[in-house]
């Protein structure tokens, strides 16, 4: 992103413009010692570079960086001898985002909450009548039926997606059903991201050990095992994966509080809080190949994510 438009600590120098960098540093600029409004000293682009340059000043450094890792902004902290550190949450990184099973109950949540945030949506949907709704939101997605659509096909809606969101689901409508969406799906649209090249992949899953105590009838237990081999295969894949599995699912209204860990015990959790915790996970890339379970608690979903990314 660019930097130095709205920045009260180099108003008045010569602002280069940095364009759009989704990673990388946008730029650093030491400012001479004597002038706050004096000409930009220097420019730099390598992290290395810019923390040596700042350290060797005596003065410290007056920058901003904007980055998606927030594991960076605590490396960048504590390498730099003097400074003041200001970290702020932003709606300044856009993504593009996929999301299939969009117009589901979490998918669609998901993508308005991914439209406030600022970042562009797409995503596969099913029934034409779906389209209107999602439109609403201000998303255009793809219209397609995950049994019959082909990995490439899928992967040319995919192409230049940041992220791809896995949230379709049968909903238990029959066992063939089961296997061919939440797990056959799971592996087509894996085999998609890898023909898009896109990496990074979240995928909603659930507790392996959900309702273990209801002794649940044989379609529930072949939901469980498709779900298990579906983590199996995106873990086993060479992309940038995150396994969230949420508890019982319910329509509440979100309170913006989570439990998040990579071991939880299975309870309920409100879809709102699922797709705000998806959210920041798909904003989260230092959160990667990891299995994560979900439930109610009382951690800032924010703060959730954000620990998650310092581990
Ligand atoms: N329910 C729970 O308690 C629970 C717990 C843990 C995890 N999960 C998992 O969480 C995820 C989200 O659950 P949810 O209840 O929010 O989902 P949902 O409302 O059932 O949405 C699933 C979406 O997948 C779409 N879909 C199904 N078959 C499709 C196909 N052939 N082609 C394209 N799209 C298709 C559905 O399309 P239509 O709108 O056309 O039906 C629907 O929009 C699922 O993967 C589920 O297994 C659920």
């Amino acid at each position: 992103m660019l930097h130095g438009q709205s920045d009260e600590c180099l108003r008045g120098a010569n602002v280069r413009r940095a364009g759009r960098v989704r990673t990388s540093f946008a730029g650093w600029r030491a400012l001479p010692p004597s002038s706050r409004h004096g000409t930009v000293a220097s420019a730099v682009s390598a992290e290395a570079e810019a923390l040596a340059a700042a350290n060797a000043s005596g003065f410290g450094l007056a920058a901003y960086f904007c980055t998606r890792d927030l594991a960076r902004t605590f490396r960048v902290s504590r390498a730099l001898e003097r400074c003041m550190v200001c970290v702020r949450t932003g709606r300044s990184i856009m993504m593009k985002v996929f999301i299939v099973g969009i117009a589901g109950e979490t998918g669609f949540r998901l993508a308005r909450m991914l439209k406030d945030r600022g970042d562009e949506v797409d995503g596969l949907y099913r029934r034409s009548d779906q389209a209107r709704r999602l439109a609403g939101i201000g998303v255009a997605a793809t219209h397609g039926d995950l049994l019959h659509i082909q990995a490439r096909q899928l992967a040319e809606a995919m192409r230049g997606s940041d992220a791809i969101v896995f949230s379709a689901g049968a909903g238990g409508e029959s066992d063939e059903m089961t296997t061919a969406i939440d797990r056959d799906g799971v592996v087509k649209s894996i085999d998609a991201a890898g023909l898009a090249g896109v990496k990074r992949f979240l995928l909603v899953s659930v507790f392996p050990e959900a309702w273990r105590e209801r002794h649940m009838d044989a379609g529930f237990e072949h939901y469980m095992a498709v779900k298990k081999q579906a983590d199996i295969a995106l873990s086993e894949s060479n992309l940038d994966w995150v396994i969230l599995r949420p508890s019982a699912l319910k329509n509440d209204p979100g309170v913006g509080t989570v439990s998040l860990a990579v071991a939880q015990i299975h309870t309920e959790v409100r879809r709102d809080d699922v797709a705000a915790t998806l959210a920041e996970l798909v904003h989260a890339p230092a959160v990667s190949r990891k299995i994560l379970e979900l439930t109610e608690g009382d951690t800032p979903i924010a703060e959730a994510v954000g620990a998650l990314a310092c581990t």
